[in-house]
């Protein structure tokens, strides 16, 4: 892991999955150490975020760390015309490791090929969001006490939810049985039922929610990406296309847990927050000692 970019989940073997897990779990024992004095990391989102860049900050001044960068494009010399290129070999010069998030697939990738420091996807369009993925599994493995095994229901936008595409990969080094749930118009795409097809791992695909999710181990539930579509009248026909209500959860598992990369607008009702089975918020903040790992890891501190 050390020096190496994280670009898409798939940079990372079975054992970093666990390494980082393990990590994570020392961070949130201990989450105010000073392993990143005299370090300079950029933060560059061209896209919005809350979760990701406050919970990288967060896990960053813990650390005492120093973040450089932008919340908004807008303010940047982008404005100007300049490329993605320029903009990250100037910024590389003046800190030790990138985070960036960018609407544009690919363009993480990119960066790390152009930029002299590591670089961490914070998510690139509809394509990756590996730390997201690394925060899911550190909550899955908390929640479920194992990551093997598991039944998992993915709701909502799983064409352009980028979280699920990660979490599907790395979650296929356990031997998980997928229910995808989402209208027609969002179905996961092919490549990604392929990469399961060719790993054997079973998966069933769903239009409503029926009682198989009275055998999920994990609801996964993902908002429906407005900002992906290009006809904002496909985008009215699917937005409230499920909403989870706290009367539906009645027959799950005990020890079943609802996962939200959130923002959440309407997929879950609020009337689920006060539920023991929900567990985003707590999600949310696994993020910050999961981010500590990643970021240890890479810079070889840890
Ligand atoms: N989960 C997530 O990526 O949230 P933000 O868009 O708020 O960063």
């Amino acid at each position: 892991m050390k020096n190496k970019s994280l670009i898409s989940i798939t940079d990372y073997s079975k054992e970093n999955y666990l390494r980082i897990i393990e990590l994570a779990a020392e961070f949130e024992k201990s989450p105010v150490q000073n392993l990143l004095n005299g370090k300079v990391i950029a933060c560059l989102f061209f896209e919005p975020s809350t979760r990701t860049r406050l919970s990288f900050e967060s896990a960053i001044n813990r650390l005492g760390g120093r973040v450089i960068g932008f919340a908004d494009s807008g303010t940047s010399s982008v404005q100007k015309g300049e490329s993605l290129k320029d903009t990250i070999m100037t910024v590389a010069k003046y800190c030790d490791l990138i985070i960036m998030r960018h609407p544009v697939e690919g363009s993480a990738r990119y960066a790390s090929e152009v930029a002299k420091v590591p670089v961490i996807n914070a998510g690139d369009g509809a394509n990756q969001h590996p730390t997201q993925c690394l925060l899911d599994l550190y909550s899955i493995q908390k929640t479920q006490g194992k990551l093997n095994n598991l039944n998992i229901c993915m709701i909502g936008d799983l064409k352009y939810g980028r979280t699920v595409h990660s979490l599907l990969m790395a979650m296929s080094y356990f031997n998980p049985t997928f229910h995808f749930i989402s209208p027609e118009l969002l179905k996961m795409p092919d490549e990604y039922k392929l990469y399961l097809e060719n790993l054997g791992i079973k998966y069933f695909e769903h239009e409503e929610f029926t009682g198989f999710i009275s055998e999920a181990d994990i609801i996964y539930v993902t908002r429906v990406q407005k900002e992906r579509f290009s006809d904002p009248i496909e985008y009215e026909k699917v937005k409230n296309a499920y909403i989870l209500k706290n009367n539906m959860l009645e027959k799950t598992k005990s020890n079943m847990r609802i996962l939200h990369p959130l923002p959440r607008v309407n997929e879950i009702h609020t009337d689920v927050d006060e539920n023991a089975k929900a567990y985003y918020f707590i999600q949310a903040l696994n993020g910050v000692y999961v981010r500590q790992a990643i970021i240890t890891s890479i810079l070889g501190l840890k």
